[in-house]
């Protein structure tokens, strides 16, 4: 980090952009090391659990009235005192746009009474760059981020550049999962739901679509295995437990060839604009990253190419406010801070210089 100022920082972070309602402390040295002083983060899964996915106005409202809870929290828990914040960074997008406008808002406000600088954080940036927190692991490497609201691969190329080689054209991973427990009653969030059965399932029973197997760019397209699933689910009128299982299986099975096909392509992409690496990783985050079998598959893509895989431990990989401060403080440090009247943003794309994916819906 050759830009690093010269003095430690000492960031607030704050995350309202989904269904976690999060503030962390975090602390970057001069050397660029980071240290968590602490990390908060409040889940709402069950307040949506019963709508099977997150309700964007329930959302809201829950972050509205836990967020002051959740940030004294984490200032007592970094025994630090208002006064002593450097700056207070939070997610200003992509994400709901009214948890964006809560946590925005109290950031300001802190900005304002503290007295110290405001920054506003792309959450995509805070997912790509906390392998640095976590890990230790610095730039150029190749990020999978997987979870309910992402599916993207992207180049870290170093920090405040990044390239993205691939996105979803309709439903991001995670959502697909949630919908599939959803369609099996299998409750919400439905990831691990789907992961659990699946291992005792025939994963060869049900011969469900691979989306977008062989194409040349990577991007990613789930809306059409989903469909395939609820016309599989509906054929058996009454489905055992043992056909739930087969179909999660089969599912999962799916799912892993296709993600395996896109990353292999977007390694070939990766290796083209990175020859000479000395090191070359692929680091899996977001909440389907948890899923050990999809992992298994990735491992051995990772290793066919020469790449080693990372994953961040899970509480990293999922929403969380220490990524968000983190990726504050190097901004800080480059001396990048925002006006109070940077507005929250529902769309923010990472790299706005990627083409649009072909076909891409509205979260493409
Ligand atoms: O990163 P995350 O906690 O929150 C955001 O979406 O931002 O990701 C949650 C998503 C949910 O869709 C959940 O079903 C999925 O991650 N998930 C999993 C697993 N654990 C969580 N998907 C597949 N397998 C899992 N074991
Ligand atoms: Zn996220």
């Amino acid at each position: 980090m050759s830009e690093a100022s010269e003095k430690t920082a000492i960031v607030l972070g704050i995350e309202s952009s989904c269904d976690e309602t999060a503030a962390a402390v975090v602390r970057l040295g001069p050397d660029g090391g980071a240290a968590i002083l602490s990390d908060v983060v409040l889940s709402q899964v069950a307040e949506h659990a019963a709508f099977g996915g997150v309700v964007p106005e329930l959302a809201a409202r829950a972050h509205l009235r836990w967020l002051p809870d959740v940030l004294r929290r984490a200032m007592r828990e970094a025994a630090g005192d208002w006064t002593e914040l450097d700056a207070v960074a939070v997610t200003a997008g992509p994400g709901l746009i009214g948890g964006l406008i809560t946590g925005m808002m109290t950031a300001k406000a802190i900005a304002l009474a503290s007295r110290c600088a405001f920054i506003a954080v792309n959450h995509l940036e805070a997912h790509a760059l906390s392998p640095m927190l976590t890990e230790g692991i610095a730039p150029p490497y190749l990020l999978l981020l997987v979870s309910g609201g992402h599916t993207q691969l992207i180049s870290v190329d170093d920090i405040g550049r990044y390239r993205r080689y691939g996105t979803t054209i309709d439903d991001a991973l995670g959502e697909a999962f949630d919908k599939v427990a959803k369609m099996l009653g299998l409750g919400y969030p439905g990831g691990p739901a789907v992961e659990k059965l699946a291992a005792n399932g025939d994963a060869a029973r049900f011969a469900f679509p691979r989306p977008m197997k062989g194409r040349a760019e990577c991007h990613f397209s789930f809306s059409g295995l989903k469909t395939a699933v609820r016309t599989a689910a509906l054929a058996l009128d009454d489905p055992t437990q043992r056909d739930k299982a087969d179909i999660c299986a089969s599912f999962q099975q799916a799912v892993a060839e296709s993600l395996a096909d896109r990353v292999s392509r977007a390694i070939d992409m990766f290796l083209d604009d990175h020859p000479d690496l000395a090191e070359r990783r692929l680091v899996v985050a977001g909440g389907v990253a948890a899923n050990r079998a999809l992992r298994g598959h990735l491992q051995q893509v990772a290793a066919q190419h020469g790449f080693t895989l990372h994953a961040p431990p899970p509480a990293m990989c999922t929403d969380n406010a220490a990524m968000v401060a983190h990726a504050g403080a190097l901004k800080l440090a480059r001396g990048e801070t925002d006006p109070l009247n940077t507005p929250a943003r529902a769309r923010w794309p990472l790299d706005p210089a990627a083409e649009p994916a072909i076909f891409a819906g509205v979260k493409g």
